[in-house]
């Protein structure tokens, strides 16, 4: 059987009983598209950005790691593998690519995932299991959908999936990232889903059983009718107004591809707030103590429902000791605008909220101001720098990347505090510029001469 021919032959059918040509978007799935949510892929294939959404920035990760030489005992060389470079010599591995080290997923083991609170980071796409959530108990009918679907010929003579999550969820080896317009696989609904190596099997399958009734355990009947992305028909998302093919609330044809019922009717009823989904930030760190301006980019970030009411959203900011509902400046069903109050220096969780649904997770991390007032170069080849936000002083055991340097050349550290750094150079002159690296972030200075000291 061949899966790959696609599903739009429903869409033929559809056009033989009269749909307008009008519904026809330019890429009804299979695939679907991968605007919301995560990438449908596995772990290993999951790339830097995608882990940077939570896991800030290069200034965060090196100290992560570095910290733990001492936490955990760890040499330089139990990351830093050195490999040959053919001539007799070697090179570091390659040791910025995260799936190079973490090769599982460590999400589906962290407490949160054990705890079954699954929506944590994956916001409402999906309904935690055994939150008591609706799951219909009636007897499955011709209209239930199916795991996977059924396959059918159509008019045309080809083979094709309808009435299950195959219908539009294929893998697609040649994908077309919409966020990047690179190339980039999309894996099988089985591969993405025991790629997070959960062991209970019993929480997806009742290998008893058939139907699609298991798999309600987190795609209940809430959480599937309220994901949609805006098609070009309208300027929020309207349940059964949009064009095919973009989400499960949008068109007749979304609901035939699950349901396969000819008596679909896109009059959904059940839908308010269909779930946002967050993809960018205009700065994955904020400074301290001040107000912030936030460009928030992903999609649904607002919509109408059946009756005509408007869903607007808000931006949650939480940490074990904040708990900041923010409304923002401006938004469009991609971008929000938001003025992020004076928060203390910490990591925060961040997600878009509508009645009732959260986005997936992102991070934001607040750091002190990092600012130099003054580098001044005093006797011997020293700077004293004064201002804020240094930060803790780099450990002296091993190169954390930290440090006051000219050009490439570290300088040595006499003493480091937040907010006054003496350091010693031969290359320190008058005019210079200096570069500060800290845990903070980094900036650069020019040297400014001795001042004479006037009688
Ligand atoms: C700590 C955050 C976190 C929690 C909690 C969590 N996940 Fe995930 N999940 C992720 C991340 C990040 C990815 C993508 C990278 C990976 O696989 O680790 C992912 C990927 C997935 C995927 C593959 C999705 C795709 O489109 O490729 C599935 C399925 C999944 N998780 C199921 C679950 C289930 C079921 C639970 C609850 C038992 C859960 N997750 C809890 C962070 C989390
Ligand atoms: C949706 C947000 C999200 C994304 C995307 C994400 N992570 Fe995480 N990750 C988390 C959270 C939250 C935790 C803390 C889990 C806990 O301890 O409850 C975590 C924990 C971790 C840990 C530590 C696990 C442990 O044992 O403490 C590692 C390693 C990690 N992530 C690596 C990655 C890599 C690599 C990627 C990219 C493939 C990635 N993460 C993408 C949210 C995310
Ligand atoms: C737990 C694993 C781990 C250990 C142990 C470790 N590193 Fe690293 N190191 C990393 C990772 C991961 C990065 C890159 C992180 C990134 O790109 O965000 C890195 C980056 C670096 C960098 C580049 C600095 C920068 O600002 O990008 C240097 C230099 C470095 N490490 C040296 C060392 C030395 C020397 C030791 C031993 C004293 C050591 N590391 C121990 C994981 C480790
Ligand atoms: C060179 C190998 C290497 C690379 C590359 C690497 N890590 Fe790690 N990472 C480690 C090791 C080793 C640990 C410690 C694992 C443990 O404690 O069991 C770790 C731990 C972590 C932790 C948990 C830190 C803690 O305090 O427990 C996070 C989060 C993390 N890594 C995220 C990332 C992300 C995101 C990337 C990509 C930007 C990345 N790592 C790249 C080797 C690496
Ligand atoms: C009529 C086509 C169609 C069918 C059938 C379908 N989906 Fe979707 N689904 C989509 C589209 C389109 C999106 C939006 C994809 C995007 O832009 O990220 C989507 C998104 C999703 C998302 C959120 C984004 C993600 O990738 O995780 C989940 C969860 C999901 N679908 C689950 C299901 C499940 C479970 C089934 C089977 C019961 C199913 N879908 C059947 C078209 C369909
Ligand atoms: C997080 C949810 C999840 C978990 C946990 C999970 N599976 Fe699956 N599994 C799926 C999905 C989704 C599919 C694809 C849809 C389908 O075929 O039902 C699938 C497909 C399958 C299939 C059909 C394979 C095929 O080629 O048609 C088998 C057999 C299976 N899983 C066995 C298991 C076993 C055994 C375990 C436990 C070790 C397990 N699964 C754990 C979600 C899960
Ligand atoms: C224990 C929770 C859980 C169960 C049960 C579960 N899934 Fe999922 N499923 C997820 C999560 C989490 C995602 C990813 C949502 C996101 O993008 O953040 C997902 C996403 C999907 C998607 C969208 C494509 C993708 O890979 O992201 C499809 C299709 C899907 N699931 C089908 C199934 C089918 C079929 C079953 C039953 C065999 C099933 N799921 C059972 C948690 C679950
Ligand atoms: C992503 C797959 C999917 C799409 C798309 C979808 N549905 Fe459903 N729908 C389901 C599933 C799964 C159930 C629960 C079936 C069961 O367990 O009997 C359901 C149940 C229903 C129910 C019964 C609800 C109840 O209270 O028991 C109605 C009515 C319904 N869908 C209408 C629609 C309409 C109208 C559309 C299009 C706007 C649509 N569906 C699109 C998957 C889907």
């Amino acid at each position: 059987m061949n899966k790959k021919t696609v599903f739009s032959a429903l869409l033929t059918i559809s056009l033989v009983f009269g749909a307008t040509a009008a519904l026809m978007a330019k890429t009804p799935p299979p695939p679907a598209n991968q605007y919301l949510g995560i990438y449908d892929a596995k772990f290993p294939s999951f790339t830097k950005d995608d882990c940077l959404v939570c896991h800030i920035s290069d200034e965060v990760l090196v100290p992560i790691h570095h910290a733990l030489i001492n936490t955990k005992n760890m040499m330089c060389l139990d990351c830093h593998t050195m490999i040959p470079d053919g001539t007799g010599g070697f090179v570091f591995d390659d040791f910025r690519t995260c799936s190079k080290c973490h090769t599982a997923s460590p999400h589906h083991t962290s407490a949160k995932a054990v705890a079954l609170d699954c929506q944590a980071c994956h916001g409402s796409f999906i309904d935690n299991p055994q939150d008591g959530h609706y799951v219909p108990t009636y007897p499955v009918s011709s209209v239930t959908p199916m795991p996977s679907g059924r396959a059918v010929t159509d008019p045309l003579g080809n083979v094709v999936t309808v009435q299950g999550c195959e219908a539009c969820h294929q893998p697609d080896a040649t994908a077309i990232d919409p966020n990047t317009n690179t190339t980039r696989a999309i894996f099988s609904n089985k591969d993405t889903h025991h790629g997070t190596g959960i062991q209970n099997c019993n929480l997806c399958h009742d290998f008893n059983k058939a139907d699609i009734r298991q798999c309600e355990a987190c795609h209940g009947v809430k959480s599937l009718h309220n994901i949609q992305k805006k098609s070009t028909a309208n300027a929020t998302i309207v349940p059964g107004a949009e064009e095919l093919g973009y989400g499960h609330v949008g068109n007749n044809w979304d609901c035939q591809g699950c349901h396969w019922s000819w008596y679909g009717n896109s009059t959904n009823t059940m839908t308010s707030a269909v779930v946002p989904s967050l993809t960018g930030q205009s700065s994955y760190t904020l400074t301290a103590g001040k107000t912030n301006a936030l460009t928030l980019t992903g999609s649904a970030f607002t919509n109408v429902d059946a009756n005509g009411a408007s869903y607007n959203p808000t931006v949650l900011i939480t940490s074990a000791t904040t708990s900041l509902t923010l409304t923002p400046n401006s938004t469009t069903d991609s971008e929000i605008q938001v003025t992020v109050p004076a928060l203390l220096p910490g990591i925060y969780n961040m997600q878009v909220a509508k009645t009732g649904v959260k986005s997936n997770l992102a991070k934001v991390t607040v750091v002190p101001e990092l600012a130099i007032k003054a580098a001044a170069l005093a006797a011997k080849s020293t700077v004293t720098i004064t201002g804020t936000g240094f930060g803790p002083k780099p450990p002296a055991e091993y190169k954390s990347g930290l440090g006051v340097f000219v050009g490439t050349t570290a300088a040595k550290i006499v003493s480091w505090s937040d907010t006054k750094i003496v350091a010693s150079s031969l290359q320190f002159k008058a005019e210079e510029m200096i570069a500060l690296k800290t845990i903070n972030g980094a900036v650069s200075k020019q040297i400014t001469a001795v001042v004479k000291k006037t009688r």
